[in-house]
């Protein structure tokens, strides 16, 4: 049996299809290498996950049609898939909005379509995010809560997405999870996110520009813990009529981003030089998660505080930029 997770060569994808290794599956990555941002990352996740036994790879565009249904045919042992490929980033949904419905939400029909020729498909888990909760001011964020008020194009195909979602569920008895991220950082991590940026700027001893002036706070999830959530996910199919399911993956404790800022500062052994901002038209102010229901469920745990994700993460910008 085969796992399919797309988005192979991105910062998720690509530890997810780790952790799927390791636990000895079968894993069929699929990307279509984009330069959203910078190829020589998401080429150098994938030179990682080459050569591991059990693993292959196939270059493709979720928006073609015939080459993400055609798997059904040509690829019939996929029991599971895990959907992370999508047009990422709030900010850039500002500019290239045509790039979000392509990815997210023609995509994401074409992956369900897939998923319902597929002959023994489990279980679809596939990526969603906390920017569906959009303007909401009720903290914490929980998977009941509103998400009619999407402010930003990005949080529409998100939301898009978990409604086409429960449709096929609906429709077709697709089983299906949508896992609503809550800003993931961490090694091979994204480079249009905070962390990175942030990172980057110290190095190079440019400023860094701190939006709403720095009063935000997020509820930063590491990396490892987001996996675990996944894995735990994919492995368990909702048993409600019709089969899917929501749930938040973040962290129930959220940040002040100076204090984010302050334990980088600290990893990185360097102080930055801050340039306060207002805050970004479609960015929210405060996102935190609450994971009752995926305690209960998945046994999500995020257990790693940010005093010990941003220095492994600094340490892997250092190794791989090769900054002493
Ligand atoms: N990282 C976060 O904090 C976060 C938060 C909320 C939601 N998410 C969601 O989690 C998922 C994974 O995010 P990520 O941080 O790994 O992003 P990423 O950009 O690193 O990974 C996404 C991958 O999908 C690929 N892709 C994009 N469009 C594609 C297309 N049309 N066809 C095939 N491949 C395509 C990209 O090349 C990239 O490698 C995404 O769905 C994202 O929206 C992430």
């Amino acid at each position: 049996m085969t796992v399919l997770v797309t988005g192979a060569a991105g910062f998720i994808g690509s530890h997810v299809a780790h952790a799927l290794l390791d636990r000895g599956e079968d894993v069929l990555g699929l990307d279509n290498v984009n330069d959203y941002y910078d190829v020589g990352l998401k080429e150098a996740r994938l030179r990682r996950l080459g050569p591991r036994g059990g693993f292959r790879f196939l270059k493709a565009d979720l928006e073609d049609r015939a080459a993400v249904t055609g798997l059904a045919r040509s690829e019939p042992g996929i029991d599971r898939i895990a959907h992370l490929a999508a047009q990422a980033g709030v900010r850039h949904s500002l500019t290239h909005p045509h790039a979000y419905t392509a990815a997210n939400v023609e995509g994401q029909l074409n992956v369900l379509e897939l998923a319902r020729a597929l002959p023994g498909l489990r279980h679809l888990a596939y990526a969603s995010s906390s920017s569906v909760y959009g303007g909401n001011d009720k903290a914490p964020f929980a998977a009941g809560d509103r998400v009619d008020r999407p402010v930003s194009l990005y949080a529409a195909t998100k939301r898009a997405g978990e409604l086409m979602a429960y449709c096929y569920s609906h429709l077709h008895g697709v089983p299906s999870t949508g896992l609503r991220f809550f800003t993931v950082y961490g090694p091979w991590g994204r480079p249009d996110m905070s962390a990175y940026i942030f990172t980057k700027a110290l190095f190079e001893g440019r400023p860094i520009r701190v939006f709403n002036n720095g009063d935000m706070r997020r509820g930063f999830t590491y990396i490892d813990d987001i996996v675990a959530g996944v894995l735990a996910a994919l492995d368990r199919p909702p048993e409600t009529s019709p089969p899917h399911a929501v749930y938040n993956l973040g962290n129930h404790r959220s940040e002040p981003l100076m204090r984010f800022i302050e334990v980088l500062e600290n990893a990185a052994g360097r102080e930055a030089v801050k340039e306060f901002a207002p805050m970004q038209p479609g960015d929210v102010k405060d996102t935190v998660a609450d994971i009752e229901a995926s305690r209960r469920d998945l046994g999500f745990e995020p257990a790693t505080a940010i005093d010990e994700g941003l220095p492994r993460f600094v340490d892997w910008f250092r190794a791989y930029h090769g900054h002493d």
